[in-house]
C-alpha cells in the first residue's frame, strides 16, 4: 500500500473516535489534513455536533472550509481529544514533530487535551528518534545566538527557509532551526539542554505527551502505547 494510502487508512481510523458533543483538537500536516477531511465527512454525514481547536492556521481554515466549527483556545480551553500526525514515533511514544513548522501550537494544543492521539503511517516509526532533524523555534532575535549554542552542543542546527532562499517564518512568526543531530539517545536531555537556551520558544520533542499511536500498516491499523 501506497504512503498515502496508509494514511488515509489511519485518518479514518482516528476519525471514527471522535464521538457527539467532543472537543477535538485537529492537529497540522498531510495525515492530519486527511483526518480533518474525514472528521468533516462524518460532520455532514452524520450531524455530529463537535467543536474543534485547529494547532495551524491551515488547519483551521481547512476545517472551516469542511464545514467543521473551529474555534480558539479562548472559546474552548479543555479538549476531550488531540489528533496529529508525527515525523518519527520512537520508544515509549516519544515524537518528533514540527515537520510541518506548526510544533509551538500542536504543543500547546495537545496540553490542553485529554487524550492525544498519534497518527502515522508505517514509516514513522522507529528504534531511535533522531534521523528526522529536530525542530527547533526561535525568537527570531535571539537567532545566531540560539544557533552558535546548539552548534557547540552539538545539534547541527540550520535555519529553514522557503524554496526560493527566503525565511521560513512560523504562524507566531519565529524562525525554525533543524537540527540536524542523526541519533537523539536521550531525548529528555536533549529536551533539557534545548529548553535551557534564552530564546528558544519551543523544539518538537514531544515527551510523555502521546496517549495512544494508531500506526498504520499494510496489514492494518497497529496500536501503540
Ligand atoms: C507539523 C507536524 C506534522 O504532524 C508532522 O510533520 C507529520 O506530517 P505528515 O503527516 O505530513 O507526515 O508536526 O508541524
Amino acid at each position: 500500500m501506497s504512503q498515502d494510502g496508509e494514511k488515509r487508512k489511519v485518518a479514518v481510523r482516528a476519525a471514527g473516535l471522535v464521538q457527539d458533543g467532543m472537543a477535538v483538537g485537529i492537529g497540522t500536516g498531510s495525515t492530519s489534513r486527511m483526518f480533518i477531511e474525514e472528521l468533516g465527512a462524518r460532520v455532514k454525514r452524520e450531524g455530529l455536533r463537535i467543536r474543534c481547536v485547529a494547532s495551524s492556521n491551515a488547519s483551521h481554515e481547512l476545517g472551516a472550509s469542511l464545514g467543521l466549527e473551529v474555534v480558539t483556545l479562548n472559546e474552548l480551553p479543555e479538549l476531550d481529544i488531540y489528533i496529529d500526525g508525527a515525523d518519527e514515533v520512537g520508544p515509549g511514544l516519544a515524537l518528533i514533530k514540527g515537520g510541518g513548522g506548526a510544533l509551538l501550537r500542536e504543543k500547546i494544543v495537545a496540553s490542553a487535551a485529554t487524550r492525544f492521539v498519534v497518527i502515522v503511517d508505517s514509516s514513522k516509526v522507529v528504534p531511535q528518534l533522531g534521523k528526522f532533524p529536530l525542530p527547533v523555534e526561535v525568537i527570531k532575535m535571539a537567532k545566531p545566538l540560539v544557533e552558535g549554542k546548539l552548534t557547540k552542543l552539538g545539534y547541527n542546527p540550520v535555519q529553514r527557509k522557503h524554496v526560493g532562499g527566503s525565511d521560513y517564518l512560523t504562524d507566531e512568526n519565529n524562525f525554525i532551526l533543524d537540527c540536524h543531530c542523526d541519533t537523539i539517545p536521550d531525548p529528555v536531555k536533549t529536551a533539557a539542554e534545548i529548553r535551557a537556551i534564552v530564546g528558544v520558544v519551543e523544539h518538537g520533542l514531544f515527551l510523555h505527551m502521546g496517549s495512544l499511536a494508531l500506526v498504520a500498516t499494510p496489514e492494518g491499523v497497529r496500536e501503540l502505547n
